[in-house]
């Protein structure tokens, strides 16, 4: 596969035309204010993502591992907004993101959700389920009736695979994995097409990260989703991703397709971080 002329369309060694990437980063940085010194103080910048490129087609899952601290997170944020984009570019959908007004950048809200690692700290305990689920389609203004919500809140709690009574419950009554599945609702309740996974399954037990995986995968043959999985372990990734992404230090410094990685690393931190984990057990999916 090889970029065409201006470096957008994808064509194939045969010719063929492949769709735009959903997600394109260019050359992205950021950096974050650390002071240093004792009586006296003085302001550095210190790169957290420095100069990182990738692209991510429709559709498909792109890991994205490294150890802690190595700017995983950071590229999620700066997708949304959530840290300070320093250089670069964010294409989505063809669209450049980072000349956007705040209220031109809102849409892509909407349309980019993301289920994070401690599902607990990301609901409001005193909220119901039905409440959380349809969190997003409040913000977002969605003109809905009250009965036309609950049903959507229904559909996407048997979605997950939580009975429909859950709906009248708090999140103090599920487990984890249970809680993880209420995260996911609520991401699909404003229909993205992109989901931003954040170590969303690293506090889970094995077999229930397994479940949970193998639903993120049900639900992305279902309705196409593009998912940015973002793991500090390959094992997960391996199973879960087309293509992934190596950090070291806020810098890529492997990418390609998953099983080749796999099969034949190139970077020395990636034989690092193959030969330290365990491989995930396969747990058949329903179908
Ligand atoms: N708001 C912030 N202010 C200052 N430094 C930050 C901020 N957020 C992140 N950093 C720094 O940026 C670097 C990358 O952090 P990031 O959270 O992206 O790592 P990570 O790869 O997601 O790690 P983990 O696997 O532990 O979640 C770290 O050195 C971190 O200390
Ligand atoms: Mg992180």
């Amino acid at each position: 596969m090889k970029l065409s002329g201006d470096g957008r369309a994808m064509v194939s060694t045969a010719g063929e035309v492949k769709e735009e990437p959903l997600l394109e980063v260019r050359d992205l940085s950021v950096t974050f204010k650390a002071e240093r010194g004792g009586f006296i103080k003085r302001v550095e910048y210190v790169y957290a993502v420095k100069r990182v490129s990738f692209q991510i087609r429709k559709g498909t899952t792109m890991g994205l591992v490294g150890e802690s601290g190595s700017g995983k997170s950071t590229i999620g944020k700066a997708i949304l907004r959530l840290a300070p984009l320093g250089e670069g570019t964010i294409h989505y959908g063809g669209q450049e993101l980072t000349g956007l007004a705040d209220n031109e950048f809102m849409p892509f809200r909407k349309r980019i959700q993301t289920i994070f690692q401690d599902p607990y700290a990301s609901m409001n305990p005193r909220l119901t389920i039905a409440s959380i689920v349809a969190e997003p389609l409040i913000v977002h203004a969605q003109a809905m009736t009250r009965k036309q919500r609950e049903e959507l809140v229904a559909d996407l709690l048997e979605k997950v695979g939580l009975p429909a009574d859950s709906m009248n419950r708090y999140p103090h009554q599920f487990s984890g994995g249970q809680r993880q599945r209420i995260c996911i609702a609520r991401a699909l309740s404003s229909s993205p097409e992109f989901i931003i996974c954040d170590e969303c399954v690293s506090a889970l037990d094995v077999s229930v990260q397994a479940q949970i995986v193998n639903l993120l995968q049900d639900i992305q043959d279902e309705l196409g989703i593009t998912y940015l999985f973002i793991a500090h372990d390959l094992a997960v990734v391996e199973h879960m991703c087309d293509e992934a992404l190596v950090m070291e230090l806020g810098e890529i410094v492997e990418q390609g397709p998953t099983d080749s990685l796999y099969r034949s690393p190139q970077h020395s931190y990636t034989h690092r971080l193959l030969s330290a984990v365990p491989r995930m057990p396969t747990i058949a999916r329903a179908h």
